[in-house]
């Protein structure tokens, strides 16, 4: 019990204090919509989704982890891992079947014989136990909204539990459990109960259409009658349209536009998991799968951006204990591609067990970002990573006149820097990344300044120098990820920009460039990516120890003309 306790007031201090550090900034200026490819507030700027997915769509029909933690310490920890928002899953039936919607929290679990998790709620939560489901659910949705978190509503299924399959009833419209008129029954009702709810941003109208029923023309019949019906009763929502094949493929969109009467609020979905491509990583060359499925993702997908649409990457997610090579080798590409067109995203999940999934009680998820008792997170390294992500790179509202790139390492999440003004270079949080301009002569200066990156031979730090115009200071991006940076360090050998055991950033031999499937080139993947974050590199301040002599204003006038 004092071990609880002592927890227990641990965790809230440390709730307490992460609340006074800036984390997300609330949002202001809700609703949104969208402009061409941005999501944007009120004031016409960007807001980016960095969501966690959170379930509350299976057989108890009860938001998971409120029998392990109150309901507003949860909130409280998504703020602080950095999210700004929740797509949170909802069964049709919680909004159709009122005699499901108006059992109470603990009626539905009592039925599934979850006794344990009753007292755990009553303990946790006994302000919802007793309240009915859908009460339940937008106790959830009002805790987020106090603690500034925008919510996604996301009808994952229709009958309550586990999804998805090809034949589980609940795949395409016309399916079993899947009636398209109580469908859209179904969305009206939640749009309905959650207008005037200002955190209520968007509604995402199915999850991962599918099964042998799925064809295009039916895809626009009913997504567009779901569409009109969301919108009509809740003008304000974003409405998120997924795509066909488990929410993998929307290339039929590319030359037939989803025709709605309303405009600056469709978004399309997409899912990407390492198992989308079964085994493929773990199989195959990480370089070639990558340039492999990203070009497949852009053909059915990644090209809707270009078209002037939102794209929400609505799941993602791995093993966070790191061990499924699969997955490992996925999530370097991906966070690659996600930094590079700066996505908006949903990370599969958040979850650290489940009251009940597909028969097991207590199930732990590995994919979840919080750990079984939904108290610490999983894997505190993985969400430093995805921390890169959590803010945007650009769009309206940052600059416009600061461009420049940022060198990001997705296997760190961190990008390139300089310790001290003349090096080295090392790895740091992209926030403080140098801006790098990448010239059409394929040198990577540092803006506004003389200074480039140079390779030296294999196994020595990289530099910057001042003559920009040898081999050795041009920089080309290969092998089929286009992840490698290589320069020409002497006559006839290439090394590859990676990075040392102390992150400092060297060149060495190129690794695994193609066909070996045994070896892993992710400390050899950089992607540069466009931004128009403030950099600090333009801003003496961090030097000033070393710039505080005499002279230093002619030294850095001389650094930074140009
Ligand atoms: C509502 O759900 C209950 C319990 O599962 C079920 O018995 C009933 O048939 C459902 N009603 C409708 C109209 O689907
Ligand atoms: C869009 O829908 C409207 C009304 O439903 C119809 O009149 C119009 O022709 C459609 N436009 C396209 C491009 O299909
Ligand atoms: C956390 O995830 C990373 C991959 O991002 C993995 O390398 C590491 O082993 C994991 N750590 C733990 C403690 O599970
Ligand atoms: C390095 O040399 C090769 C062969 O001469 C050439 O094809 C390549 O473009 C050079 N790379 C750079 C970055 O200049
Ligand atoms: C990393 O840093 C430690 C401590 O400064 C040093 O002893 C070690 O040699 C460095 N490793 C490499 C590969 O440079």
């Amino acid at each position: 019990m004092g071990r609880i306790t002592f927890f227990k007031i641990f965790f809230n201090f440390l709730i307490f204090v992460s609340s006074l550090m800036p984390h997300t900034k609330p949002v202001m200026g809700l609703p949104l919509s969208t402009n061409a490819r941005w999501i944007v507030n009120e004031e016409g700027q960007r807001v980016k989704l960095a969501c966690v997915n959170w379930v509350a769509h299976l057989e108890d029909m009860v938001a998971e982890g409120l029998s392990k933690q109150p309901v507003d310490i949860i909130s409280k920890k998504i703020v602080s891992m950095g999210f700004n928002c929740v797509r949170l899953t909802w069964p049709l039936y919680l909004a159709t079947n009122d005699s499901l919607a108006s059992l109470t929290v603990r009626q539905s679990l009592q039925s599934l014989g979850l006794l344990e998790s009753i007292a755990a709620i009553q303990a946790n939560n006994p302000s919802i136990i007793d309240l009915s489901l859908i009460k339940a659910y937008q106790a959830a949705v009002s805790s987020l909204g106090e603690n500034n978190v925008m919510v996604i509503l996301d009808n994952h299924i229709s009958k309550p539990g586990w999804c998805c399959s090809n034949f589980d009833g609940n795949g395409f419209f016309g399916d079993q459990y899947f009636n398209p008129d109580l469908w859209v029954t179904g969305l009206t009702r939640m749009a309905t109960m959650f207008n005037g709810v200002s955190n209520v941003v968007g509604m995402s109208l199915r999850n991962e259409l599918r099964g042998p029923k799925q064809n295009v023309n039916d895809w626009y019949r009913y997504m567009q009658k779901g569409a009109e019906a969301v919108h009509s009763a809740n003008p304000d929502v974003l409405v998120i349209l997924s795509g066909l094949s488990y929410d993998k493929d929307l290339s039929f969109v590319r030359n037939r536009p989803v025709n709605v009467t309303f405009t600056g609020k469709i978004v399309l979905e997409v899912h990407w998991y390492g198992f989308s491509d079964g085994s493929a990583w773990v199989t195959g060359n990480p370089n070639q799968v990558c340039g492999r499925v990203v070009n497949n993702l852009m053909s059915t997908s990644g090209f809707l951006l270009d078209q002037g649409w939102p794209l929400f990457v609505s799941e993602f997610g791995m093993d966070l204990r790191g061990t499924n090579v699969n997955d490992n080798r996925y999530m370097n590409c991906f966070l690659g591609v996600a930094a590079e067109l700066d996505l908006d995203w949903a990370l599969w999940t958040l979850v650290g067990s489940y009251n009940l999934r597909e028969g097991t009680i207590g199930l732990e998820e590995f994919y979840g970002i919080l750990n079984w008792n939904w108290c610490e997170t999983r894997n505190a390294s993985f969400l430093q990573i995805l921390s890169a992500l959590q803010s945007p790179f650009k769009g309206p509202g940052l600059s416009e006149t600061n461009i420049h790139k940022v060198i990001f390492q997705p296997l760190t999440g961190l990008c390139i820097l300089r310790t001290t003004l003349f090096g080295p270079l090392t790895l740091g949080p992209c926030r403080e990344s140098e801006a790098w301009s990448y010239t059409p002569q394929k040198t990577l200066s540092l803006k506004g300044t003389y200074f480039c990156l140079q390779a030296d031979e294999a196994g020595k730090p990289g530099k910057l120098g001042l003559i920009c115009t040898d081999t050795k200071s041009k920089w080309d991006m290969i092998s089929d990820s286009k992840m490698h940076l290589t320069s020409n360090a002497s006559e006839g050998t290439y090394v590859c920009l990676d990075i040392d055991s102390n992150n400092t950033i060297v060149t060495n031999t190129c690794k695994c460039l193609s066909r070996d499937n045994k070896c892993d080139p992710a400390s050899q993947w950089f992607k540069l990516i466009d931004s128009t974050r403030s950099s600090t590199s333009t801003k003496p301040s961090r030097y000033h120890s070393i710039l505080d002599f005499q002279g230093k204003d002619f030294l850095w006038k001389f650094l930074s003309s140009a």
